[in-house]
C-alpha cells in the first residue's frame, strides 16, 4: 500500500483564512442556514425509499494507517441513484414545481400530491434542464420523473455511455455537448433562456443563486445524518470532502460549522490535480478559473470554475485544499472494495473514492500529514460520494466486478 500511495502526486494549499473561532456569517446564512437544512430534510425524508446512508466504521484501515478512528459515509447507497447528488437536484426540481403548481392552483401544492399524481396535470408540460458530469443530471431527471415533469440534460464530452444511458433511462432527453463541463453549463443556460425552460444549475456564476442554493440545502441533509450516526460524544477531528464546483463541500461545511462551531473538524477539500479550481482559488484568495481539458478519472470532479455561492462558505470554512493525481484512485477503489482487516467492503466509483485516496496518500507523507494536524489520535471522516455507477469502469479500474470482494464484517 505504502509504495503505491507514495508515487501519487499530492499538493497542499493551506488556507490562511480559516479560523475555528470565526462565526458563520450573515452572507453565509443567506445561502444556507440550519432552517434551510431542516426544511430540505422535512421534504426529502418523506420521499419514497428514503433512508439515511450508512456511516461505516473502518477500524482495520484506521489501525493500519495509525489513526484512532476512521469512518466512511457510503453515498453509493443513496436512493437508487448511488450518489449524494440525488438530494440536491431532485430537491430543486420539487421546489420549482411546487411554485409553478401552486401559482396555477391558487393554493399550496404538496410534494405528496405531485408524487401521487393528483397535481401532475399542473406541471407535466414543464421542462427542467441542467448540465452535468453525470450525477446532477441523474438527480434532476429522477426528480422530474418522481414529481411529474420533463427534463433535458446536457452532458460534456467526457461523460461515458453508462452514465448517459442511466440518465436517459430516467426519461430525460440528453444533449451531448462537445466541450468541458463549464461549456455544458453555458449551453444549458442559453437553451433555457431561449426555450423558457427551468434552468437548474448546481453551480453559480453570480447573479441568480436560488437554484444552486437549493441544491446545496438538499445536500446538507447528509451532514445532519452524519451527526446523528456518529457514536455519542465522539466527533471527527478531520473530514475529507471531494471538490468539483464546491457545492458539496460547502453544504457539509455549512452544516458542521453551524452545528458544532469551534468543535467542528478540520476540513480538507480534495480535487484532481488537473481540475483544481478550488485549490487555485484558495492560492489566489479569490475565485479562479483553471483551463485545459480537465481530464481526470475523477470525472465528476472535472470542473474548471468554482460555484460563487459555495466559495462564500469555503473561503473561510476550509482548512486545506489538496490535489491528487489519478493514480491514487484505482488502488483506493480496490482497497475499499476488499476491506482491510475485516472492515466492511465499500463499493466506490472514481470520484467517490477521491476523499479516501487523498487520506491514503497523505498518510504516507509525514510532513503533509503534520501540516494538516493528522496524528495518532485523529478521528477521520471520509465520504464515498458515489458508488459504482459505471460498472464496466469499476471493473477496468479494479480488475473486479463492483461486488463486495472481502469477507468484511458488517456494521
Ligand atoms: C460523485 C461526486 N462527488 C463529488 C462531487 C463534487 O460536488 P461539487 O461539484 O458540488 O463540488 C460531485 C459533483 O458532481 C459528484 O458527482
Amino acid at each position: 500500500m505504502t509504495t503505491v500511495f507514495q508515487d501519487v502526486a499530492v499538493a497542499l494549499v493551506l488556507n490562511g483564512q480559516s479560523d475555528p473561532h470565526r462565526a458563520y456569517g450573515r452572507r453565509q446564512r443567506e445561502i444556507i442556514d440550519l432552517a434551510d437544512t431542516e426544511a430540505a430534510g422535512r421534504e426529502i425524508t418523506n420521499w419514497p425509499d428514503y433512508r439515511p446512508t450508512p456511516l461505516v466504521s473502518l477500524p482495520g484501515l484506521a489501525d493500519s494507517l495509525g489513526f484512532d478512528r476512521l469512518w466512511c459515509k457510503d453515498e453509493g447507497q443513496r436512493f437508487r441513484l448511488k450518489s449524494f447528488k440525488a438530494l440536491g437536484g431532485a430537491y430543486a426540481v420539487l421546489h420549482h414545481l411546487q411554485r409553478i403548481a401552486g401559482a396555477a392552483a391558487g393554493q399550496p401544492v404538496s410534494a405528496a400530491s405531485l408524487v401521487a399524481g393528483e397535481a401532475r396535470p399542473l406541471v407535466r408540460d414543464v421542462v427542467v434542464a441542467c448540465a452535468s458530469d453525470g450525477n446532477h443530471g441523474a438527480a434532476v431527471a429522477w426528480g422530474a420523473r418522481m414529481f411529474g415533469c420533463r427534463s433535458v440534460i446536457y452532458l460534456p464530452r467526457h461523460v461515458g455511455e453508462a452514465r448517459r444511458d442511466a440518465i436517459a433511462a430516467l426519461g430525460a432527453r440528453i444533449v451531448a455537448v462537445d466541450g468541458v463541463y463549464d461549456e455544458a453549463v453555458a449551453r444549458a443556460a442559453a437553451d433555457c433562456r431561449a426555450q423558457g425552460w427551468i434552468s437548474l444549475p448546481d453551480t453559480s456564476a453570480g447573479g441568480d443563486n436560488e437554484t444552486p442554493n437549493l441544491v446545496m440545502r438538499g445536500y446538507s441533509l447528509l451532514a445532519g445524518e452524519i451527526l446523528d450516526q456518529l457514536p455519542k460524544g465522539t466527533l471527527p477531528t478531520h473530514i475529507f470532502l471531494q471538490g468539483g464546483v464546491g457545492g458539496f463541500a460547502a453544504a457539509v461545511v455549512a452544516h458542521l460549522w453551524q452545528s458544532l462551531g469551534p468543535r467542528r473538524p478540520k476540513v480538507i477539500v480534495v480535487e484532481p490535480e488537473r481540475a483544481a479550481c478550488l485549490a487555485a482559488s484558495a492560492a489566489a484568495a479569490r475565485p479562479t478559473r483553471v483551463g485545459g481539458a480537465l481530464d481526470t478519472v475523477m470525472g465528476c470532479l472535472a470542473c474548471g470554475e468554482v460555484s460563487r455561492v459555495a466559495w462564500e462558505i469555503l473561503q473561510d470554512g476550509v482548512d486545506a485544499f489538496v490535489t491528487i493525481s489519478d493514480d491514487a484512485i484505482a488502488p483506493t477503489m480496490l482497497l475499499l472494495a476488499e476491506g482491510v482487516e475485516g472492515d466492511p467492503p465499500i463499493i466506490a466509483g472514481e470520484s467517490g473514492a477521491a476523499g479516501m485516496a487523498a487520506l491514503l496518500a497523505i498518510a504516507v507523507r509525514p510532513k503533509v500529514a503534520r501540516a494538516i494536524g493528522l496524528a495518532p489520535d485523529s478521528r477521520i471522516l471520509t465520504i464515498c460520494t458515489e458508488g459504482a455507477i459505471d460498472p464496466a469502469s469499476f471493473k477496468r479500474m479494479t480488475g473486479r466486478p463492483p461486488l463486495a470482494c472481502g469477507a468484511g464484517r458488517s456494521g
